[in-house]
Order: C-alpha cells, then sequence, then structure tokens
C-alpha cells in the first residue's frame, strides 16, 4: 500500500515517520482544532471557506496560528496526492506542556499536524438514529473534541445506522459528523446556525446554490416532529456532499431517497462542485 503523505510541524514525510509527544496537548486534552478539506480534480473545494474557518475556530480557542502557513501545507498536501480526489485532515494543537496541566503556558508553540488520503465522493444512502445531544455548549468551534458525537455514533452502530440525528431541549441540532437539511412539501428545512451546531461548509455551499436556483430554503428552530413530516432528508459534510437518509430507525417517518425535491438539490450540489 502507498504511504500516506503527511506534514508535522512543517516537515513532510510519511505518515508513520511521525513523532509525537505524548505532552502534546492534542494527545492529552484535545486542545486542538482542525480542518477536513475536500479536493476534486486536484482543486480544493471551497478553499477560502476552510481557511477561514480554521482561522475562526483558532481564534476562539486562544490557539496561535500561522494561518498562510497552514493554508500552504494543506495546498502542498493536495499536490503531493497521487489521487486527484481526495481530502486532507488538518489539525493545529496549542502546542506541547512540560507536565500536564490544565492551565496552558503561553508561550507554547503550536503543533501542526496533517495527511492527505484519496478519496472517492460517492455517497450512499444512510440509515441513521435519533438521540440526544450530549455534546458541550460550543460545538459551532471545530474542535478534536468530540467525544458526545463518537458516544451517539457508535451506539447507533450498534442498531446498524452510520450516523445520528441529535436534539437537544427537543430542538435539532445536526448529525454525528454533518449538518441536517430536509423537505417538507417544496420547502427546504436546516437547523439555524447557533453555538450548538458547526458552520459547516457543504452546508452554506448547498444553501446558497439552493437560493441562486430560486428553491426555498428555510434555516429555523426545528424539532423531530417537524422531521417525521419530511418527505425526504440528508445530510451534508465535505466527504459525504449530499447523503440521503433512508431510514430513521427510532422516529415515525416516511423518507424517499428518490424524493424529486432531494434529488434535484443533490443534482444542482454535484453538477456544481463535483464535474
Ligand atoms: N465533519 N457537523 C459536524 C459535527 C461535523 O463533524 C461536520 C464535518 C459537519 C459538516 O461540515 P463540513 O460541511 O464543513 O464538512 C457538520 C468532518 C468531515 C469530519 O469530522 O470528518
Amino acid at each position: 500500500m502507498e504511504k500516506i503523505k503527511a506534514v508535522f510541524n512543517g516537515s513532510f514525510d510519511a505518515l508513520e515517520n511521525i513523532k509525537i509527544s505524548p505532552f502534546s496537548r492534542a494527545y492529552t486534552f484535545s486542545d486542538s482544532v482542525y480542518e477536513v478539506v475536500p479536493f476534486f480534480n486536484s482543486k480544493a473545494i471551497a478553499y477560502e471557506d476552510h481557511i477561514e474557518r480554521l482561522k475562526n475556530s483558532s481564534k476562539s480557542l486562544s490557539i496561535d496560528i500561522d494561518i498562510k502557513n497552514a493554508a500552504d501545507e494543506i495546498n502542498k498536501l493536495i499536490k503531493s496526492c497521487n489521487s486527484k480526489n481526495g481530502y486532507v485532515y488538518y489539525q493545529v494543537t496549542r502546542g506541547v506542556d512540560l507536565i500536564r496541566s490544565h492551565l496552558y503556558s503561553n508561550s507554547l508553540e503550536t503543533e501542526t499536524f496533517g495527511y492527505v488520503l484519496p478519496f472517492s465522493f460517492n455517497t450512499q444512502p444512510i440509515k441513521v438514529m435519533a438521540c440526544k445531544d450530549q455534546r458541550w455548549g460550543r460545538c459551532d468551534i471545530k474542535s478534536t473534541s468530540l467525544l458526545g458525537n463518537i458516544m451517539s455514533m457508535n451506539s447507533a452502530q450498534k442498531e446498524g445506522c452510520k450516523e445520528v440525528i441529535m436534539h437537544r431541549d427537543n430542538i435539532l441540532t445536526e448529525a454525528g459528523a454533518s449538518n441536517l437539511f430536509f423537505s417538507v412539501g417544496n420547502k427546504i428545512c436546516t437547523p439555524a446556525l447557533s453555538n450548538n451546531i458547526l458552520p459547516g461548509i457543504t452546508r452554506s455551499l448547498l444553501i446558497k446554490e439552493l437560493k441562486k436556483s430560486y428553491m426555498m430554503v428555510i434555516e429555523d428552530e426545528y424539532t423531530l416532529a417537524d422531521l417525521s413530516k419530511a418527505s425526504s432528508a440528508w445530510l451534508t459534510s465535505s466527504t459525504k456532499g449530499l447523503a440521503a437518509i433512508s431510514e430513521i430507525v427510532n422516529l415515525d417517518s416516511n423518507l424517499n431517497i428518490n424524493d424529486p425535491i432531494f434529488l434535484k438539490c443533490k443534482d444542482i450540489f454535484d453538477n456544481k462542485f463535483f464535474s
């Protein structure tokens, strides 16, 4: 198998050669932010948006980042990939402690890590489970602290599901690793952005394209009862694109993966970004 290409603190190397300290705060505290940047035909999709979000995530946690350098390294990883389609994972960590300490020193040197993988963007319909959102109150920051997501997604996996749809105080938030959309009549609904939702790049690209095509997109507060009235529902992310939800195992619903509204949205998105 071909070696995975990676970069660690500015040095490009095979992933297997990278050594990290166990006192990296990524390791002890998940004190890191990250991006997943997809590329198609060797060109990053929404590159500037990903760089901007990485900058914002770092700023929210007061992690020093040389954003130009990070952007450069992401570009170089894409160029180094033998495949034209794939994604870059890029992580920025506060640094390495001298000894584990919740309180960090302001003189830590930021640690950066990235790798590139070939990937084919051909998502299959997904079975999901609805569950309570048990995550922290700042899910708008793209942090590597994802235990709430991981616990829920892995419980759902035991019921044959690959994703979850989360709700907090009966209000729908998002999925474990993607944003949620659903259609009711000719309305396309998606939970409005808040501290409880990651501002997904795919979400915002899709909304923009749908509005350009005069489709009715309404960002609002929605409940499970609203979702149960949907004729189609789908998830969006940088690696899934638009993935139809085939079934919500613990919610009465009547979702059609071939619903014309969903197919139209997918068509609009795929024509713009994957052709
Ligand atoms: N996940 N919500 C959550 C919790 C996510 O983890 C993701 C992406 C999204 C969609 O964001 P975007 O469209 O910018 O990819 C929404 C990535 C792909 C991951 O963690 O692998």
